[in-house]
């Protein structure tokens, strides 16, 4: 037992440290960043981008330990309960409940894409690839994996749904074993690694030079610049700042739940504000120095600026499974180098795929009193019913549906209500108290002010910005084939139900746990 009452804890400080970083450092980091950044005006998306990690980022990351680590004290390991202690009222538990709900949609969709990876990982030892030599055929590899057509180099979707298996069990077994014996064991390991296989494969990008002579403009320099030099004239332009701010709250798990989950399990006076600036530290190093450095260099070495532009407006995945398996078959050790590359993707998604998991397994342990084993296999179930709808009708746009509305406003909502309730409901002197309580630094005091008015203010901006330019526009269809709509409104309501189920469940806890109180 903690000193906390918890019956878990983590075992360690750096376990703590390298379990919360493996939840932030994830696919987002390797091949959502170097996308977003290079659509969004290279250089010029770092301003907003650094801007929203200091008035954003940092805080609301200070402020999901704080909420964690104080519904830990009161035996709530998950959003519900952690809201109802800092705001007594009927409506704090069911607002919790979004922390439970956008980790499970997410863990949904991101479990099969980290299967991906697997996969991709064993295809590179195999050199089965490795013949493949134009864009349009490892596009198509990559689209019959996925069942989204047929070609000579999958019959069907077997090999993709082995791989899915492999990697749905691994999360599960782990989330299984708990947070010190699974979790932070897995950390421990995937972490160290993570970081010395993105340095080496950095280092192997950096020295691409010039990978083909007669085409001297073709260089990783031109590669960086691709992706540092500021194309100023676009700040003017709203959509690279919803990005960049849509970006922090990805890549650092901000508004998830998941944060808050593994903070509680903190004993009552562990520090919060060292960890937490370390584990954002630790998160952007891993973001901007590897991956800015990986793909989107490799690609402009190897096939010029005007063609990488192309790829990165063709989405996350094209530069991550299609243009760097074609590098990796050109160059030499690349069975190895792929093999490097997609089992770094593997460990940065299992590392935040188990922290999506554990919200909903806390929860079921702590407010419905459901053993551990129970809990697992519940949601591993529910899970793999769900995954399903994502792998058959992965075309129909079931993943980007649910990455829409739980990956990107979803998590905006989220942190808007904790901010408020935390900073506001609960009271900015407290709250302040809780975060800098047993604190290994102070911190300054600008951040205060920073949480109490200008954080939330910018999370209001955006959200409602976000409703109009987006999500409107995203409810209503537009820009939907006619053949997806029936899989898009699928998609709504299977999300539907599963809302249905957890409000359900978080009123069944209280109704039981509450009754006679
Ligand atoms: N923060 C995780 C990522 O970047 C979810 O993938």
């Amino acid at each position: 037992m903690s000193q906390n009452g918890n019956k878990e804890a983590w075992g360690s400080r750096i376990g703590l440290i390298l379990a919360v970083a493996g939840n932030a450092v994830g696919l987002g980091n390797f091949l959502r960043f170097p996308v977003q950044a290079a659509q969004n005006g290279g250089g010029a998306f770092m301003i907003p981008y650094f801007l929203f990690f200091l008035i954003l980022g940092i805080p609301l990351m200070w402020i999901e330990w704080g909420i964690g680590r104080h519904g830990g004290k009161h035996g709530h390991n998950s959003a519900p309960g952690m809201f109802h202690v800092l705001w007594n009222n009927p409506a704090a538990k069911y607002l919790g409940s979004l922390g439970l709900f956008i980790s499970l949609i997410i863990l949904i969709y991101y479990t099969y894409i980290e299967s991906w990876t697997l996969g991709y990982s064993f295809f590179s030892i195999t050199g089965k690839y490795f013949n493949i030599e134009s864009f349009d055929d490892m596009r198509t590899f990559l689209y019959s994996y996925q069942g989204r057509t047929e070609s000579v180099f999958f019959a069907n979707i077997l090999p993709a749904y082995i791989f899915l298996l492999i990697t749905f069990g691994l999360n599960f077994w782990i989330l299984g074993r708990g947070i010190s014996g699974g979790i932070e064991k897995l950390a421990k390991i995937a972490m160290p690694l993570l970081f010395i296989f993105g340095i080496v494969i950095a280092i192997r990008v950096i020295t691409f030079g010039t990978p083909d002579p007669a085409l001297p403009d073709n260089n990783v320099l031109n590669g960086f610049g691709f992706i540092w030099n500021p194309r100023l004239e676009e700040l003017g332009n709203p959509s690279v700042w919803l990005a960049a701010a849509g970006q922090i709250f990805f890549t650092l798990s901000l508004g998830m739940g998941t944060i808050h989950t593994y903070a509680s399990y903190l004993k009552a006076k562990d520090d919060i504000a060292l960890s937490g600036l370390t584990t954002s530290a630790t998160n952007e190093f891993a973001e901007v120095v590897l991956g800015g450095s990986i793909a989107i260099p490799a690609a402009v070495a190897f096939f010029g600026v005007s063609v990488t532009t192309q790829i990165a407006l063709g989405g996350a995945f094209d530069l991550g499974f299609v243009s760097l398996p074609l590098i990796f078959s050109q160059i030499p050790f690349g069975e190895v180098f792929g093999f490097l590359w997609f089992l770094l993707l593997f460990f940065a998604g299992i590392t935040s795929s188990v922290a999506m998991g554990q919200p909903i397994i806390a929860f079921l342990e702590d407010e419905l009193g459901v053993t551990k084993k129970k809990a697992t296999l519940l949601l591993g179930v529910l899970v793999f019913i769900c995954i399903n709808f994502v792998v058959f009708f992965l075309k129909n746009g079931v993943l980007d549906e649910m990455d829409y509305w739980a990956g990107t406003f979803g998590l905006v909502v989220f942190a808007f209500i904790e901010c408020v309730l935390f900073m506001w409901v609960f009271k900015g002197k407290k709250a302040w108290d809780e975060m800098n309580e047993g604190g290994d630094i102070r911190i300054p005091k600008i951040f205060y002010y920073i949480m109490k008015y200008v954080t939330p203010v910018v999370l209001f901006v955006i959200m409602v910005w976000w409703l109009i330019k987006d999500a409107f526009p995203i409810l209503m269809l537009h820009g939907v084939s006619e053949d997806n709509i029936p899989y898009i409104w699928g998609t709504r309501f299977l999300m539907l139900i599963l809302a249905g189920l957890i409000l359900f469940f978080v009123k069944l806890a209280w109704d039981r746990k509450y009754k006679n109180a």
